[in-house]
């Protein structure tokens, strides 16, 4: 089995005693519940760092009172398992030994001592779409993820541009703290059908993973008109609302700069559509870039 650490006072000591030895760390934040998506994380880090940690905590300050913190599925005997797996399959540094990754499983209690009151106010990039439906769920991932930096101080961290705002407010959250360590995203993994790849897929029952695709399929009607030359943006949400319309409700289908996630009229520069729609009583998310 790989090596499983608990406390932030040990993983801090061993990622720091690798760095000591000139000896690069990557740091993977997962909530669990492994699948290809995050491990196509580990095994960049793994191909491009000399150790990797992977932590696995399933972060309560980022759900909402009416999200699904109790139901989100644990799966840490699994995990560990995928874990093992993904570091003898692929990746052998240049001595020939196998490069396995490290996991950092802290509890609750770990990472929020009794009492604790401190959390990050996240940038102002948090503000809109996610942070407008989720309300507080920023403050909890910038809060978790400067604990982990803290707890795991690597040299580079992978996130996945799934969740592209996630990264976005992360990104600033770096810089403007002067954390210092170097970010990378990662591309979406997706099932062959399109959906991507995200734990809360297995909420859906058939029919829903069905409809689900409409995500995909709404963004792919976005990209066919763009490649027509279409820039008018309301065009282009009308047309990814009318590939929605099937699904229970939609939270947002919107183009807006990319850097900013400010609305826009005409496409211009680079642009992410994005999307946050419930499927039977499962919230989905999926975005594209066009630049
Ligand atoms: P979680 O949803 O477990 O995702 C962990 C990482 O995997 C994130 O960087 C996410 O963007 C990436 N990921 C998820 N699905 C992916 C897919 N289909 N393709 C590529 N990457 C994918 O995101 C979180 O956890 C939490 O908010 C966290 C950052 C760990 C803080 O608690």
């Amino acid at each position: 089995m790989i090596e499983t650490i608990q406390t932030c006072d040990k993983i801090r000591d061993l990622v720091l005693k690798l760095r000591g030895q000139g000896q690069t760390v990557g740091l993977v934040p997962t909530m669990g519940a492994l699948h290809d998506g995050h491990l196509s994380l580990v095994h960049q880090s793994l191909a491009q760092c000399d150790h990797t940690v992977v932590s696995i905590f399933v972060n309560p300050t980022q759900f909402g009172p009416s999200e699904d913190l109790a139901k989100y599925p644990r799966t840490l005997d699994r995990d560990l398992q995928l874990l093992e797996d993904a570091s003898q399959l692929k990746h052998s540094s240049s001595n020939g030994d196998v490069r396995k990754p490290i996991a950092f499983v802290p509890a609750n209690d770990e990472m929020y001592p009794a009492g604790y009151s401190t959390t990050v106010d996240p940038p102002s990039i948090a503000m809109p779409l996610e942070g407008e439906f989720r309300p507080g769920h920023f403050r909890g991932v910038a809060t978790v993820v400067l604990k982990l930096f803290a707890a795991a101080p690597a040299n580079v961290a992978f996130f996945g541009r799934k969740d592209f705002q996630q990264f976005k407010v992360i990104q600033r959250m770096t810089r403007d703290l002067n954390l210092g360590v170097e970010l990378r995203a990662c591309d979406t993994v997706r099932e062959p059908d399109g959906l991507a790849l995200s734990s809360r897929n297995r909420y859906l029952s058939p029919s829903d993973r069905t409809r689900a695709l409409s995500l995909s399929k709404a963004l792919s009607a976005c990209e066919d008109l763009i490649n027509k030359g279409i820039r008018d943006v309301d065009h282009l949400t009308q047309a990814m609302h009318r590939e929605l319309a099937n699904l229970d409700k939609i939270d947002y289908a919107v183009v807006v700069n990319s850097e900013t996630l400010l609305p826009i009229d005409k496409i211009q520069g680079s642009v992410v559509a994005l999307i946050a729609a419930h499927v039977g009583g499962t919230r989905l998310i999926d975005n594209r870039v066009f630049s």
